[in-house]
């Protein structure tokens, strides 16, 4: 054989190395960015998603997404599995509306829905970030379902702005009462940083209620539950504590990193610190992740490097984070690999969170199993 077509002998291997699906059912490992099916030999559409256990069950809830655009057309997907990599598919959660009046009919906007079960009702609580249909990215609302079962079906709640009429913790007199505004101030000026820091789009919703993008639920040790969402145009994060029945709020909530501009957030608690980590503000390009450390859920909250290690940590290896899921004694980092031209092609990007120099730290692996972890 020549070298030449040795030589093409390799790479077309390579080529089909690379266009087939890594692992095959039951899978024995994660393969982080590869195709990933369920259990009927389905690929997995679930994305933007976040995973519950209850009984000795996980379940993972997700966006589901099309093959032409991002909106709804179907609703939440529900899958369960005992193992975390062998999914099994529990078909629709929540499903959008064929009522045109319904806030979650058909073509809306639904986004990065996450479920916990309520400590004081025993119920499944959905939220879930949610867009009116025609109205692009302008309601920022958040929706809520509930459901008795963990796979649904899941019932609609409401939806809308978020604390309206309310003041956060961590907000000055001073900040609640200034007549600041960003009139004549550059885009990204140190000044108009300040002032947007300084709460002027808090102040703006105050009355209707403040905005509520992308999101995650958290359920502390004690049971209380929290919505975390990127608010005030997506520049300053806000944790929100939920009343007893998860069904609203209780008016207590904070800002965190003021005019950072984080998206994406996800959270987990270790050792008494509680560790979030975010994106930056890029639609569906993916950017450097942040790192934010906190000793209370209410802050101050510090923010670190980006956590992400190696190739590709500059751009969170081409991901934006949406859940960490506890499991034994270390966590499960879940990002999406968004693909906009063909948005039910999205990869899911499971990474184990590792440890350096007490802070959380995220490397790109192939292939990974829990018990090494
Ligand atoms: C991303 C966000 C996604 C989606 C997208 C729309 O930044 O994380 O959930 O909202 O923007 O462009």
């Amino acid at each position: 054989m020549t070298k030449r077509i040795l030589l093409l002998l390799l790479l077309m291997l390579a080529v089909v190395a690379q266009a087939q699906p890594l692992g095959s059912i039951p899978y024995k490992s994660f393969y982080p960015g590869n195709l990933w099916f369920d259990t009927d030999g389905n690929i997995i559409n679930a994305h933007g998603g976040g995973v519950m256990c209850h009984d000795g069950r996980y379940y993972w809830y997700g966006e589901h997404k099309g093959e032409h655009s991002n909106s709804a057309l179907v609703g939440v997907t529900c899958y369960s599995s005992t193992d975390l990599m062998n999914w099994h598919n529990e078909g629709i959660a929540l499903s959008v509306s064929d009522d045109p009046q319904s806030p979650i009919t058909r073509g809306c906007i639904l986004e990065r829905p996450k479920v916990i079960r309520c400590a004081s009702t025993g119920k499944f609580v959905m939220y879930f970030h949610l867009e009116l249909k025609g109205r692009g990215y302008a309601a920022a609302n958040v929706g809520i379902a509930v459901a008795d079962s963990p796979t649904g079906p899941f019932t609609f709640v409401s939806n809308g702005r978020v604390n309206a009429g309310i003041w956060p913790l961590n907000m000055t007199e001073e900040q609640q009462t200034s007549t600041e505004n960003l009139k004549g101030l550059e885009s990204w000026s140190k000044e108009w940083v300040r002032v947007i820091a300084d709460g002027y789009y808090n102040r703006r919703d105050h009355n209707d209620g403040q905005m509520a993008r992308d999101m995650t639920l958290y359920v502390d040790d004690d049971g209380r539950a929290y919505h975390i969402f990127a608010s005030e145009e997506n520049m300053t994060i806000q944790i929100a504590e939920l009343s007893d029945d998860c069904l609203g709020y209780t008016g207590r909530y904070v800002r965190v990193d003021a005019a950072g501009q984080n998206e994406a957030p996800a959270i987990f608690k270790k050792d008494g610190t509680y560790y979030m980590i975010t994106s930056g503000c890029t639609g569906w390009a993916p950017n450097a992740a942040r790192l934010l450390t906190a000793s209370s859920i209410f802050g101050p909250w510090t923010r670190h490097d980006n956590p992400c290690r190696g190739k590709g940590a500059d751009l969170t290896f081409q991901s934006q984070s949406t859940y960490i899921l506890p499991v034994g004694d270390g966590f499960i980092f879940m990002a999406d690999r968004w693909n906009p031209d063909n948005p039910i092609d999205g990869r899911y990007m499971w990474l184990p969170i590792e440890w350096e120099d007490g802070l959380p730290v995220l490397r790109m692996t192939k292939r990974w199993n829990l018990e090494n972890k």
